[in-house]
């Protein structure tokens, strides 16, 4: 069988510092908010795969379509030996770039959780004799050292995950991967638009209730890692279209006045009735804003293309 290495580059007591931190932080501040990278343990990275099979979430139904239809051109532009791909995931719809990739060497996949890597990592050295996976336990958005591995590299960031940052977390972002990258290696970015206000909170809003569960889990992982006694019952999951921003904000909003304590934090915050905190953003892009933001990290748009219903867009992108 192939090699499968698994590189931890987020110490273990680095990740319980972050959480303390941002825990501490955003129920501190006025409004409240809670980081939306602790969604993703076990049982959220199980939830987010899902939410990707729901009828209302199109993403990544529409990504698939264009991956698909271009991986063959993304292959003849990049001529990729190594694969980086940053947020992961279940590397389900990576497979259709790694079968049209014929002089891949490496693939590295890059998440912060450890579950979904371990899976994904298992099953493909198992498909794919010959292939390197390296994968890689981090947060993409802080200083990515990656593997010394042949190129030209090609670094794809799907599933629209460039929306769950702000703009200026997209900006110090985007320029930390152009650092990554050398002459004649590429960026493949997905990117979901902006359609149709009801299609949009649909996706955000199933009615199943599964995206309810994933954004409330995220409570869950204070109550486990922090001793905190949150009621998951007590809070309802909302979905709102934010016109001036151009993005979906998910809240979770308080159905009575309660006090929650947070034990590992020494911490005690009051919830007054209908209170909203913000969990996540997720923004929908035009093709010129991408364009214009991937032009300030250094990056030259070479290839923008969607899905037949112009949903959604892949866009590959260069070094200038
Ligand atoms: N690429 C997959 C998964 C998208 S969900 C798809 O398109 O279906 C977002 C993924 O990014 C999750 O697997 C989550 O664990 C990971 N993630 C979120 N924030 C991260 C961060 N700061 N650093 C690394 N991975 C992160
Ligand atoms: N990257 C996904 C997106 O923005 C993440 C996501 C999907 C999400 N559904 C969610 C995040 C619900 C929070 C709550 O589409």
């Amino acid at each position: 069988m192939s090699p499968f290495h698994l590189t931890r580059t987020l110490p273990e007591d680095a990740t319980d510092a972050a959480l303390r931190a941002d825990v501490l932080h955003g129920l501190s501040t006025a409004p409240k908010t809670l980081p939306p990278k602790w969604f993703y343990d076990a049982r959220g990275s199980d939830l987010f795969e899902k939410i990707t099979e729901l009828p209302e979430y199109y993403p990544t139904r529409a990504e698939r379509e264009i991956l698909i239809a271009r991986a063959g051109e993304i292959a003849a532009a990049t001529g990729a030996r190594t694969l980086v791909e940053l947020g992961s995931g279940s590397s389900e719809k990576t497979r259709h770039l790694l079968d049209a990739l014929a002089g891949l060497h490496t693939y590295v996949p890059v998440d912060v959780s450890e579950s979904a890597l371990t899976q994904a990592g298992q099953a493909l050295i198992a498909e794919r004799p010959g292939l390197d996976v390296h994968a890689l336990i981090a947060d993409f958005t802080s200083g990515l050292t990656l593997p010394d591995t042949p190129g030209p590299r090609l670094v794809a960031f799907l599933g629209g995950t460039i929306g769950n940052l702000v703009p200026d977390e997209r900006a110090a972002f985007l320029k930390s991967v152009r650092s990554l990258l050398a002459p004649g290696d590429a960026l493949l970015l997905g990117t979901d638009l902006v359609k149709d206000e009801s299609v949009l909170v649909r996706a955000y809003d199933d009615a199943t209730g599964v995206t309810a569960e994933f954004n409330k889990n995220v409570l869950a992982v204070i109550n486990r890692e922090l001793g905190g006694d949150f009621d998951l019952d007590a809070f309802t999951h909302v979905a709102v279209w934010d016109a001036g921003n151009e993005w979906i904000e998910m809240r979770l909003r308080a159905r009575g006045a309660r006090t929650v304590k947070i034990p590992a934090l020494g911490l005690t915050v009051d919830f007054a009735e209908g209170e909203e905190m913000r969990t996540e953003v997720s923004a929908k892009f035009r093709e010129d804003g991408v364009r214009r933001e991937l032009a300030a990290a250094g990056l030259d748009l070479t290839h923008w293309w969607t899905d037949a219903e112009g949903r959604y867009a892949l866009s590959l992108s260069m070094p200038q």
